[in-house]
């Protein structure tokens, strides 16, 4: 019998199944998620650890759990996870990718039409009592037909983001990550003629505080910046001083640095952007999915097979 250490409640009760292999289960009861010392403290007794991407995985912990031999993470992003770390003392690590590919590509869509059609100002008006009649020349937007978005690391994500475009006859065009696989064009020539760019790299040290000051200068003053990846690849001063200065028109993050965003970050009072708590991968499908995923790699490791979703 091992014991796991599952750092949240799981959606559709998947923790149930670790129960049922025979394991002894420890489940942070709390909706938020541990302070780290209680983290470690956890991690120190287990043989698995079921983590979120709250969850900072470092050698520290790693030092403290002698036992640990799989950390599965229920994310398809591992940058909170010392991966070097887990490898040099033989820990496996496991993830969850494809199940929230669809999800996220909808959450991507969802922040550039609510951008590109002002829906936070049109909903805001309706609230506050300052929509007073329809008018010709009101909260006029843009339509994506006809516009171009370049997609910044066109991996699974970024691809299903491109079939939504094109759904909407947008012209797509595609820039690999820095140190990714798919080439495609330059980046630069990319951010010069797109008019919507959205981010979908992981984040990694070759992709940290990518959409720089140099970046948002190098995309037209039209253009809208969508990031549904990491808050870590956005330099949010640089990117605040570009919306006030109009250098770009609107940005749409469902991701921050840090998380949550402190309600007096000045990155909140810029203008034409829209900022929401991370919810890519939110639907209860989804996050089913990703919570079967990272059971499914959890009890693999614990039985010595290879993880479904392995981090290499
Ligand atoms: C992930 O899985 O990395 C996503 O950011 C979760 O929404």
């Amino acid at each position: 019998m091992a014991r796991c250490f599952v750092t949240r409640q799981l959606p559709g009760n998947q923790s149930d199944r670790i129960v049922a292999a025979g394991h002894d289960l420890d489940l942070w009861p709390k909706e938020s998620p541990p302070p780290q010392d209680k983290l470690i403290a956890h991690a120190a007794q287990a043989d698995a650890l079921l983590c979120m991407l709250t969850d900072r995985i470092d050698a520290e912990l790693l030092d403290a759990a002698p036992k640990l031999r799989v950390v599965s993470t229920m994310a398809v992003g591992y940058d909170n996870i010392d991966v070097n770390a887990c490898h040099q003392r033989g820990v496996l690590i496991g993830h969850t990718p494809d199940v929230l590919t669809e999800a996220t590509a909808d959450m991507t869509v969802a922040l550039l039409l609510a951008l590109a059609r002002r829906l936070p100002e049109g909903i805001a008006a309706v609230n506050d009592g300052s929509w007073s009649t329809w008018s010709p020349n009101w909260l006029l937007g843009v339509e994506l037909r006809d516009l171009t978005v370049g997609i910044v690391g066109p991996g699974r994500i970024g691809r299903a983001v491109s079939r939504r475009c094109e759904a909407f006859g947008m012209k797509v065009l595609e820039s690999g990550r820095p140190g990714g696989g798919r080439p495609g064009m330059p980046l630069n020539e990319m951010l010069a003629l797109a008019d919507v760019v959205s981010i979908h790299c992981p984040l990694n040290d070759s992709t940290e505080a990518l959409v720089s000051s140099e970046f948002l200068a190098a995309m037209k003053p039209t253009a809208l910046l969508v990031n549904t990846s990491r808050g870590g690849i956005v330099d949010q001063i640089a990117l605040a001083k570009a919306l006030h200065n109009r250098t770009i028109a609107g940005a749409g993050l469902d991701v921050t640095m840090p998380e949550p965003l402190p309600p007096s970050d000045p990155l909140l009072n810029s203008p034409n952007l829209i900022v929401t708590p991370h919810l890519g991968s939110a639907t209860t499908r989804t996050r089913e999915a990703m919570a079967t995923k990272a059971v499914d790699n959890l009890l693999a490791g614990l039985a010595g097979e290879p993880l479904p979703d392995c981090v290499t």
